[in-house]
């Protein structure tokens, strides 16, 4: 049999691995207050370097962190979604008995108490630690529970029924979390082999017009990503700016290199990459804005973005400069701020295009 060089390989590793003793005593004492956020953070530091180790002399070619830093692997990641509270003294509780004695386990509790939504890209950091401590040809692994396993845990009772009389709402909204989850991640949270996929597949779209100062323009922000097979068929990112309206500099999610390969257009996957980005925005932006390239302006224009029909100009170190050949093409997602689609929006300065 030949051998694999991409996932899914030939042989894989599912689940947590054994806590060492250590970890499970540097715990005990973190939650006793008897260590702060960093020692422990040290310690897991040091178990997962050694985990890495151990799963790189056995020979698998996926590593993952053990979920060393996590409590339970599922719960810790259930946790994390807004809208969703820990609960105590609800739980079911489940005596295990061995040849050492009896123990009684409560598995944690939870409630949903609000509408749920994704509020940041769940074990990110953890999954970046792993990304740079890989050893050779190791790749990262990361393990998220699937929707069902929010409701399995508790059924309709955990769910809130003011909040979500009608159980298709809460679906629909757990659903997109995951989706959110799965396809957007941070520049800072992406390995290089995603990142230069990303920018060979806005090569191959937009051709000489994928400047180095363009692909620039897409990073430090959040990417929404659509794989197929281990290719990467569709790319955009959403960074902060500062447009500059009605008096004020709006914080703004500005969207670039939104871009989906040429064979697989019309599946839906431009809208799909838009929709995690557009909840980014929602969520932590006054106003979305983005320059479309004339082909694509209804494709925005049918997702609710609003043409710019006032006057365009860059803040440059030169002073304000009006740039009338983008008045056009200047779209905007209403959020917060008001706006006054007729006046004049100014956008910060950057090298290469302004907007
Ligand atoms: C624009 C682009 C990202 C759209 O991606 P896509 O995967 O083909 O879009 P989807 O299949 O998700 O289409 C979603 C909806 O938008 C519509 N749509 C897609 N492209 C459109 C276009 N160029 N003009 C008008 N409507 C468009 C689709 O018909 C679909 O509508 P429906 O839900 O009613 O069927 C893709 O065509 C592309 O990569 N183009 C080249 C690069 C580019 O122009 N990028 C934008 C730079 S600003």
């Amino acid at each position: 049999m030949a051998v694999r060089d991409t996932p899914p390989f030939r042989a894989d590793h599912v689940g947590s691995l054994l806590r060492p003793s250590e970890l499970l005593q540097a715990r005990g004492r973190f939650k006793a207050g008897e260590i702060d956020a960093d020692t422990l953070r040290a310690i897991e530091d040091d178990a997962i370097r050694d985990v890495i180790q151990l799963q790189h002399d056995a020979g698998v070619r996926t590593v993952t962190d053990g979920e060393f830093r996590r409590g339970s692997w599922h719960m810790d990641f259930i946790y994390s979604l807004g809208g969703i509270r820990q609960v105590d003294g609800e739980s079911i509780h489940v005596r295990f008995r061995n040849e050492e004695g009896e123990l009684d386990y409560a598995p944690p509790a939870m409630l949903v108490a609000e509408k749920i939504t994704l509020t940041r890209t769940v074990f990110a950091e953890a999954f970046a630690f792993l990304r740079d401590n890989a050893l050779g040809d190791q790749t990262p692994k990361l393990t998220i529970p699937s929707p069902s396993m929010v409701h399995y845990r508790g059924g309709t009772s955990a769910i809130d029924r003011d909040v979500y009389p009608e159980l298709g709402a809460f679906w629909d909204d757990l659903i997109a979390a995951h989706v959110a989850e799965l396809r957007t991640a941070h520049t800072g949270h992406l390995d290089r082999a995603t990142l230069a996929a990303a920018r060979e597949l806005l090569d191959d779209v937009f051709g000489d017009e994928m400047t180095d100062e363009a692909w620039e323009h897409a990073l430090g922000g959040i990417h929404a990503l659509a794989w197929d097979r281990g290719e990467l068929i569709g790319h955009a990112s959403v960074v902060q700016r500062r447009l500059l309206h009605l008096g004020r500099a709006l914080r703004t999610g500005y969207v670039e290199g939104v871009a989906v390969r040429a064979d697989r257009r019309g599946e839906g996957h431009g809208a799909a990459l838009m929709e995690p980005l557009e909840a980014v925005i929602r969520g932590g932006y006054e106003v979305g804005a983005l320059g479309a390239a004339d082909a694509a302006a209804d494709f925005y224009a049918v997702r609710g973005w609003k043409q710019w029909r006032g006057t365009t100009s860059a803040l440059t170190p030169a002073g304000i400069v009006r740039t009338e050949d983008e008045d056009a093409s200047i779209y905007v997602l209403p959020i917060s701020a008001p706006l006054d689609l007729r006046g004049e929006l100014t956008c910060d300065w950057r090298d290469g295009e302004v907007w």
